[in-house]
C-alpha cells in the first residue's frame, strides 16, 4: 500500500518512494519479507542468464560482529583493501555531483563545512550500518570483468524496489567494499569471491534529519540521445 492512501503502490509509486535511508529503527525485518524480496530479485536479468550474484546477509549477533570488526579496522587506521577498485575522487562534472551529494547530506545532518570531526562521524555511520538490523554483502567472482558487475547493479535495484514495495528501506553501500576480509572471514566465503558493494536494510527512523535528504536528478534529455 502507498504511504498516503489505501490503494496498492503502482510501479511508479515504488520507483519514486525508493531512496537511500541512513537511519533505521531497532526492528528486524521478518524473515518471510526478506526471503520474498530476495526471491523477487532472482527475476533480475543478467547477461546470458549467468546470475553472477552471491549475497551474504548478516543480522543479529553476526551483524554486530561484522560492525565491530569493521569499526576496529578503521580505528586501527588500516588501509582499505577492496577486491574491486573504485575512484575515491571523480573528475569534472562527476566530481561536482559527488561533492553536491556529500554537501547535501552534511547540510541535513547540520555538519559545517570545516567540521572535520562531524564529517568523520558521518563517515563512520556507514560502518555502523546506520543502525540497520541487516547488512548484505554483494559478491561476484573476482575473475569476472567489470561488465559482469552490471548484472549485480540491476539485481541490487530490483531488490531495493522489492523492499520498497514491502515498506522496507535500504541504502546501497560502496563503503562496504573497504574491508572485504571481514565479511569473508565471518561468512567463510572463498577468496575467489570479491565484495562489490553492500546494502543496509530495515525500517526507516523517520525522526532523523539525515532521512529528510532527497537527492535530485538531472533531466533525462541531458543523458539520453534519440535519433530517427
Ligand atoms: C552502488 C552504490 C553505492 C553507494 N554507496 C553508498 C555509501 O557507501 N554510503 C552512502 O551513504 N550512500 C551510498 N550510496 C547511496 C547514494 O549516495 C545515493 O543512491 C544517491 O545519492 C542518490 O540518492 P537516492 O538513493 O536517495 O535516490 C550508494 C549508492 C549506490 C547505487
Amino acid at each position: 500500500m502507498s504511504e498516503s492512501s489505501d490503494r496498492p503502490m503502482t510501479f511508479e509509486d515504488v520507483l519514486k518512494a525508493r531512496r537511500s535511508v541512513r537511519g533505521f529503527l531497532d526492528k528486524p525485518v521478518p524473515r518471510e519479507i526478506i526471503t520474498r524480496a530476495f526471491d523477487l530479485a532472482q527475476l533480475s536479468p543478467s547477461n546470458s542468464n549467468i546470475q553472477p550474484w552471491q549475497v551474504f546477509v548478516a543480522s543479529g549477533k553476526v551483524k554486530d560482529t561484522i560492525r565491530e570488526q569493521l569499526l576496529a579496522e578503521i580505528t586501527a587506521g588500516n588501509v582499505n583493501q577492496p577486491d574491486f577498485s573504485y575512484p575515491g575522487r571523480f573528475e569534472n562534472v562527476y566530481r561536482t555531483r559527488q561533492v553536491d551529494c556529500a554537501v547535501a547530506m552534511y547540510n541535513e545532518m547540520g555538519i559545517a563545512r570545516d567540521d572535520k570531526v562531524g564529517r568523520l562521524n558521518a563517515m563512520l555511520r556507514n560502518f555502523e550500518f546506520f543502525d540497520a538490523p541487516h547488512i548484505a554483502f554483494f559478491c561476484m567472482e573476482k575473475s569476472f570483468p567489470t561488465t559482469v558487475a552490471v548484472d549485480l547493479g540491476i539485481y541490487a535495484q530490483t531488490l531495493m524496489l522489492a523492499f520498497t514495495a514491502m515498506g522496507v528501506s535500504s541504502c546501497a553501500m560502496g563503503s562496504m567494499r573497504s574491508y572485504p576480509n571481514v565479511p569473508r572471514a565471518v561468512f567463510g566465503f572463498g577468496d575467489n569471491l570479491g565484495v562489490l558493494f553492500g546494502m543496509t536494510f530495515g525500517y526507516e527512523d523517520t525522526t532523523l534529519p539525515v532521512n529528510r535528504l532527497r537527492m535530485g536528478r538531472r533531466p533525462f534529455e541531458e543523458c539520453v540521445t534519440f535519433k530517427e
